[in-house]
Protein backbone atom coordinates (compact mmCIF):
# COMPACT_ATOMS: atom_id res chain seq x y z
CA UNK A 1 0.00 0.00 0.00
CA UNK A 2 1.07 3.21 -1.02
CA UNK A 3 0.04 6.65 0.86
CA UNK A 4 0.66 10.15 -1.01
CA UNK A 5 0.20 13.21 1.13
CA UNK A 6 -0.38 16.94 -0.69
CA UNK A 7 1.87 19.02 1.65
CA UNK A 8 0.43 22.08 -0.76
CA UNK A 9 2.06 23.41 -3.86
CA UNK A 10 4.05 20.70 -5.60
CA UNK A 11 5.28 19.44 -2.52
CA UNK A 12 4.07 15.32 -2.01
CA UNK A 13 5.08 13.05 0.42
CA UNK A 14 5.15 9.38 -0.39
CA UNK A 15 4.92 6.94 1.75
CA UNK A 16 5.04 2.73 1.84
CA UNK A 17 5.91 1.99 5.06
CA UNK A 18 9.27 1.11 5.04
CA UNK A 19 10.62 4.33 3.02
CA UNK A 20 9.67 8.00 2.89
CA UNK A 21 10.12 10.00 -0.50
CA UNK A 22 9.89 13.50 -0.33
CA UNK A 23 9.04 15.72 -3.86
CA UNK A 24 9.29 19.43 -4.29
CA UNK A 25 9.52 20.63 -0.65
CA UNK A 26 8.62 23.64 -0.62
CA UNK A 27 7.30 24.65 3.09
CA UNK A 28 9.46 27.99 4.23
CA UNK A 29 7.58 30.59 2.99
CA UNK A 30 4.59 28.97 1.70
CA UNK A 31 1.37 30.74 2.19
CA UNK A 32 -0.67 27.46 2.35
CA UNK A 33 1.72 24.78 3.77
CA UNK A 34 1.05 23.96 7.47
CA UNK A 35 4.18 21.54 7.86
CA UNK A 36 7.69 22.77 8.94
CA UNK A 37 10.27 21.76 7.17
CA UNK A 38 11.93 20.71 10.49
CA UNK A 39 9.01 18.22 11.42
CA UNK A 40 9.11 16.46 8.04
CA UNK A 41 11.10 13.23 8.00
CA UNK A 42 12.42 11.98 4.16
CA UNK A 43 14.82 9.03 3.15
CA UNK A 44 14.58 10.60 -0.26
CA UNK A 45 14.07 14.12 -1.45
CA UNK A 46 13.22 14.30 -5.47
CA UNK A 47 13.42 17.83 -7.03
CA UNK A 48 12.19 18.27 -10.15
CA UNK A 49 14.12 21.76 -10.71
CA UNK A 50 15.52 24.52 -8.98
CA UNK A 51 13.15 26.91 -8.88
CA UNK A 52 12.51 28.37 -5.27
CA UNK A 53 8.88 26.96 -4.76
CA UNK A 54 10.56 23.18 -5.89
CA UNK A 55 13.83 23.14 -4.46
CA UNK A 56 12.15 24.37 -1.11
CA UNK A 57 13.58 23.21 1.84
CA UNK A 58 15.40 20.35 0.05
CA UNK A 59 18.51 20.76 1.45
CA UNK A 60 17.96 21.57 4.93
CA UNK A 61 15.69 18.72 5.13
CA UNK A 62 18.50 16.43 3.62
CA UNK A 63 20.79 17.69 6.04
CA UNK A 64 18.52 17.42 8.72
CA UNK A 65 17.56 13.88 7.50
CA UNK A 66 20.75 12.49 5.99
CA UNK A 67 18.58 11.79 2.71
CA UNK A 68 19.35 11.46 -0.74
CA UNK A 69 18.65 14.06 -3.00
CA UNK A 70 17.52 12.72 -6.33
CA UNK A 71 17.61 15.86 -9.09
CA UNK A 72 19.03 16.18 -12.48
CA UNK A 73 22.81 16.24 -12.69
CA UNK A 74 23.44 20.43 -12.54
CA UNK A 75 20.78 20.49 -9.01
CA UNK A 76 22.81 17.13 -7.77
CA UNK A 77 26.26 19.04 -8.16
CA UNK A 78 24.80 22.29 -6.41
CA UNK A 79 23.21 19.83 -3.29
CA UNK A 80 26.76 18.44 -3.07
CA UNK A 81 28.56 21.33 -2.87
CA UNK A 82 26.16 21.95 -0.22
CA UNK A 83 27.10 19.36 1.54
CA UNK A 84 24.23 16.91 1.17
CA UNK A 85 24.10 13.49 -0.88
CA UNK A 86 22.78 13.38 -4.32
CA UNK A 87 22.11 11.28 -6.38
CA UNK A 88 22.38 12.94 -10.69
CA UNK A 89 20.17 11.73 -13.59
CA UNK A 90 18.65 13.48 -16.29
CA UNK A 91 15.87 13.34 -18.39
CA UNK A 92 14.86 10.36 -20.29
CA UNK A 93 16.88 8.15 -18.24
CA UNK A 94 15.70 5.83 -15.20
CA UNK A 95 17.42 4.04 -11.84
CA UNK A 96 16.53 1.96 -9.26
CA UNK A 97 16.35 2.60 -5.65
CA UNK A 98 15.85 0.56 -2.49
CA UNK A 99 12.01 1.68 -2.25
CA UNK A 100 11.56 1.44 -6.51
CA UNK A 101 12.08 3.35 -9.83
CA UNK A 102 12.35 6.66 -10.40
CA UNK A 103 12.75 8.31 -13.86
CA UNK A 104 12.93 11.75 -15.63
CA UNK A 105 9.79 12.97 -18.35
CA UNK A 106 10.73 16.35 -20.27
CA UNK A 107 9.04 19.23 -18.85
CA UNK A 108 8.42 22.84 -20.87
CA UNK A 109 9.94 25.17 -18.12
CA UNK A 110 12.69 26.52 -16.82
CA UNK A 111 14.92 25.56 -14.27
CA UNK A 112 17.40 28.26 -12.84
CA UNK A 113 18.40 28.64 -9.44
CA UNK A 114 16.93 31.37 -6.69
CA UNK A 115 19.97 33.49 -7.45
CA UNK A 116 19.79 33.10 -11.23
CA UNK A 117 22.26 30.56 -11.59
CA UNK A 118 21.67 27.20 -14.32
CA UNK A 119 19.79 24.37 -12.70
CA UNK A 120 19.89 22.39 -16.05
CA UNK A 121 16.76 21.31 -17.52
CA UNK A 122 13.33 21.14 -15.82
CA UNK A 123 11.77 17.87 -15.76
CA UNK A 124 8.69 15.62 -14.22
CA UNK A 125 9.27 12.56 -12.56
CA UNK A 126 7.78 8.77 -12.59
CA UNK A 127 7.90 6.99 -9.49
CA UNK A 128 6.83 3.44 -9.70
CA UNK A 129 7.44 1.60 -5.89
CA UNK A 130 5.16 -1.35 -4.50
CA UNK A 131 4.33 -1.97 -8.32
CA UNK A 132 2.17 1.47 -8.55
CA UNK A 133 3.44 4.27 -10.45
CA UNK A 134 2.82 7.76 -10.15
CA UNK A 135 3.16 10.52 -12.03
CA UNK A 136 4.35 13.92 -11.15
CA UNK A 137 4.04 16.08 -14.09
CA UNK A 138 6.55 19.03 -12.62
CA UNK A 139 6.01 22.22 -13.53
CA UNK A 140 5.45 22.08 -17.41
CA UNK A 141 3.31 23.55 -20.31
CA UNK A 142 0.86 20.78 -22.36
CA UNK A 143 3.26 18.52 -24.70
CA UNK A 144 2.14 15.85 -27.08
CA UNK A 145 4.80 13.29 -25.87
CA UNK A 146 2.53 13.12 -22.51
CA UNK A 147 0.73 10.86 -24.82
CA UNK A 148 4.20 8.40 -25.32
CA UNK A 149 4.54 8.70 -21.16
CA UNK A 150 1.36 7.22 -20.96
CA UNK A 151 1.28 4.42 -23.81
CA UNK A 152 4.68 3.14 -22.04
CA UNK A 153 3.70 3.39 -18.30
CA UNK A 154 -0.05 2.31 -16.81
CA UNK A 155 -0.27 5.50 -14.17
CA UNK A 156 -1.91 4.80 -11.31
CA UNK A 157 -1.72 8.83 -10.44
CA UNK A 158 -1.11 11.41 -12.19
CA UNK A 159 -0.20 15.10 -9.66
CA UNK A 160 -0.71 17.45 -12.55
CA UNK A 161 0.02 21.22 -12.25
CA UNK A 162 -3.17 23.34 -13.20
CA UNK A 163 -2.56 27.07 -11.78
CA UNK A 164 -1.60 28.57 -14.98
CA UNK A 165 0.38 31.45 -15.85
CA UNK A 166 3.48 29.56 -14.98
CA UNK A 167 2.39 26.22 -16.20
CA UNK A 168 -0.78 24.66 -18.05
CA UNK A 169 -4.06 26.22 -16.95
CA UNK A 170 -7.26 23.77 -16.43
CA UNK A 171 -8.08 22.87 -19.77
CA UNK A 172 -4.35 21.94 -20.67
CA UNK A 173 -4.19 19.85 -17.79
CA UNK A 174 -8.03 18.26 -18.78
CA UNK A 175 -5.79 17.46 -22.26
CA UNK A 176 -2.85 16.15 -20.50
CA UNK A 177 -4.93 13.73 -18.57
CA UNK A 178 -6.46 12.09 -21.62
CA UNK A 179 -2.82 11.78 -23.09
CA UNK A 180 -1.42 10.18 -19.76
CA UNK A 181 -4.93 8.01 -18.88
CA UNK A 182 -4.23 7.61 -15.49
CA UNK A 183 -6.72 6.01 -13.36
CA UNK A 184 -6.59 8.68 -11.26
CA UNK A 185 -5.21 12.24 -11.12
CA UNK A 186 -4.94 14.84 -8.57
CA UNK A 187 -4.63 18.57 -9.34
CA UNK A 188 -1.19 20.44 -7.98
CA UNK A 189 0.22 24.00 -8.03
CA UNK A 190 -2.51 26.06 -7.86
CA UNK A 191 -3.78 29.06 -4.90
CA UNK A 192 -0.40 29.63 -3.71
CA UNK A 193 -0.08 33.04 -4.89
CA UNK A 194 -2.62 35.13 -6.85
CA UNK A 195 -1.51 34.82 -10.41
CA UNK A 196 -2.00 30.60 -10.01
CA UNK A 197 -5.69 31.11 -8.50
CA UNK A 198 -7.24 28.09 -10.19
CA UNK A 199 -10.40 26.44 -9.49
CA UNK A 200 -9.88 22.40 -8.62
CA UNK A 201 -13.25 21.45 -9.02
CA UNK A 202 -13.84 23.12 -12.30
CA UNK A 203 -10.62 21.27 -13.29
CA UNK A 204 -11.90 17.30 -11.61
CA UNK A 205 -15.74 18.20 -13.47
CA UNK A 206 -14.14 18.65 -16.43
CA UNK A 207 -11.96 15.46 -15.98
CA UNK A 208 -15.03 13.80 -15.26
CA UNK A 209 -16.30 14.65 -18.33
CA UNK A 210 -14.18 13.09 -20.13
CA UNK A 211 -14.33 10.08 -18.77
CA UNK A 212 -11.13 9.69 -16.02
CA UNK A 213 -11.34 10.13 -12.37
CA UNK A 214 -10.46 13.19 -10.38
CA UNK A 215 -9.25 13.78 -6.69
CA UNK A 216 -8.69 16.81 -4.92
CA UNK A 217 -6.47 16.81 -1.52
CA UNK A 218 -7.04 19.05 0.88
CA UNK A 219 -3.34 20.86 2.51
CA UNK A 220 -1.95 17.53 4.64
CA UNK A 221 -4.83 15.18 3.22
CA UNK A 222 -3.84 11.53 2.14
CA UNK A 223 -4.66 8.81 -0.10
CA UNK A 224 -3.82 5.70 -0.44
CA UNK A 225 -3.75 2.91 -2.98
NI1 LIG B 1 8.95 26.41 -11.67
MN1 LIG C 1 6.52 26.23 -9.69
Amino acid sequence: MVSITYLSHSAWLIKNGEHTILIDPFLSGNPLATVKKDDVKADYIIVTHAHGDHLGDAIPIARANKSLIITNFEIANYCSANGVSAHSMHIGGGHNFPFGRVKLTPAWHGSSFPDGSYGGTPAGVLITIDGKTIYHSGDTGLFLDMQLIGQMNSIDVFLVCIGDNFTMDINDAVKAVEFVKPKLTIPMHYNTFDVIRSDPEEFARKVKEKGFNARILGINESYSF
